[in-house]
C-alpha cells in the first residue's frame, strides 16, 4: 500500500470541505454515494444522491431536514445488492464498528467505485502537544482506533493513506482541531464534545486545566508548540484511506 505524504484540504467554508477535500475530490465522479455510520451527517456531500447508514437512533433523530433520513443497519450487514452504489464513504466511525473487517467487506460488497474512509491513525496520536498534558486521552484513543494500514489492507484495490492538514480556525470539534487555541481546552464543554475525554477521570480532567492553565499562564506552552498558534494547518493523526 501506498502512504501519501497530504491527502489536501481546500480550505472553503463547509466542515466537508475543508477536512473531507481529498474524499470528496475522490467521490467527484460518483453519482450515488453510501454513508457508513453517518450520524447527523457530517462531511455528507450535499450534491449527490446519498443514502446515509445509521444504527443509532439518536443519531438518526439529529440528521438536520434536507439531509436524506438514514437507513437503520450496520456496516456488519447491509441491507443492499451487491455494487448498489458508485461510491462510499466513512468518517469517525470504523473505530466503533464490532467487526471492522466484515464491515469494510461489506461495504466493499455494495460500492462499485472508490470507497473513503475518514479516520485517525493511532501511530501519528503522539504528533499532538496533547500527548504531554493529558497522556491517558492519546492512550484511550490509541487503544480505540484501528492503524489505517490494516484499513488499507482490508480494502485492497490500490488503497491509498493519506495526511489530513488540519486548518487552525477547523470548528469540527474534534481533539487536533484545536492544537493552535489551546485555552479553548480547558473549557469543559469543547471537551465534552470529544467522546475521548469520555474515558478518563475527573482527576485526569482536573490535571489538565491546572497543568495547562499553568503553562498558558507563564508562557510556558507558548515557549513551546506556540508556533501552532499562527501554522494554517497542522498534520496530525487525522488520515484518509481511499481505496480504488
Ligand atoms: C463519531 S460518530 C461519527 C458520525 C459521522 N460520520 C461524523 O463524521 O460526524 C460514529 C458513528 O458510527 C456509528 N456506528 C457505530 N457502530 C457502527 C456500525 N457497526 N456500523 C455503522 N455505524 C456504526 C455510530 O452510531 C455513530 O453515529
Amino acid at each position: 500500500m501506498r502512504r501519501r505524504r497530504s491527502a489536501g484540504c481546500c480550505g472553503r467554508a463547509w466542515p466537508s470541505d475543508r477536512v473531507y477535500g481529498a474524499g470528496a475530490e475522490a467521490e467527484r465522479s460518483a453519482r450515488t454515494v453510501l454513508n457508513v455510520g453517518a450520524g447527523a451527517g457530517s462531511y455528507e456531500p450535499r450534491d449527490r444522491d446519498v443514502t446515509p447508514v445509521e444504527p443509532s437512533a439518536t443519531m438518526r433523530a439529529q440528521r438536520p431536514a434536507g439531509l436524506a433520513p438514514a437507513v437503520d443497519a450496520t456496516a456488519e450487514s447491509l441491507p443492499f445488492d451487491d455494487d448498489t452504489f458508485d461510491a462510499a464513504m466513512t468518517t469517525f466511525s470504523v473505530h466503533q464498528w464490532g467487526d471492522l473487517a466484515a464491515g469494510l467487506a461489506e461495504v466493499r460488497r455494495v460500492t462499485r467505485g472508490p470507497v473513503v474512509v475518514l479516520t485517525c491513525d493511532p501511530a501519528l496520536l503522539e504528533r499532538f502537544w496533547l500527548a504531554e498534558y493529558a497522556p491517558e486521552v492519546i492512550a484511550t484513543e490509541a487503544r480505540r482506533y484501528p492503524e489505517s494500514e490494516v484499513i488499507g489492507t482490508l480494502l485492497g484495490r490500490g488503497a491509498v493513506v493519506g495526511s489530513v492538514p488540519i486548518p487552525l480556525d477547523c470548528t469540527d470539534g474534534f481533539g487536533e482541531a484545536y492544537d493552535g487555541r489551546p485555552e479553548r481546552l480547558l473549557e469543559p464543554e469543547v471537551r465534552a464534545a470529544m467522546s475521548a475525554w469520555s474515558f478518563v477521570g475527573d482527576a485526569v480532567h482536573a490535571r489538565f486545566v491546572r497543568d495547562l492553565g499553568a503553562d498558558l499562564g507563564s508562557g510556558a506552552w507558548d515557549a513551546r508548540p506556540g508556533h501552532l498558534r499562527t501554522q494554517p494547518t497542522f498534520e496530525g493523526s487525522l488520515v484518509l484511506v481511499v481505496a480504488g
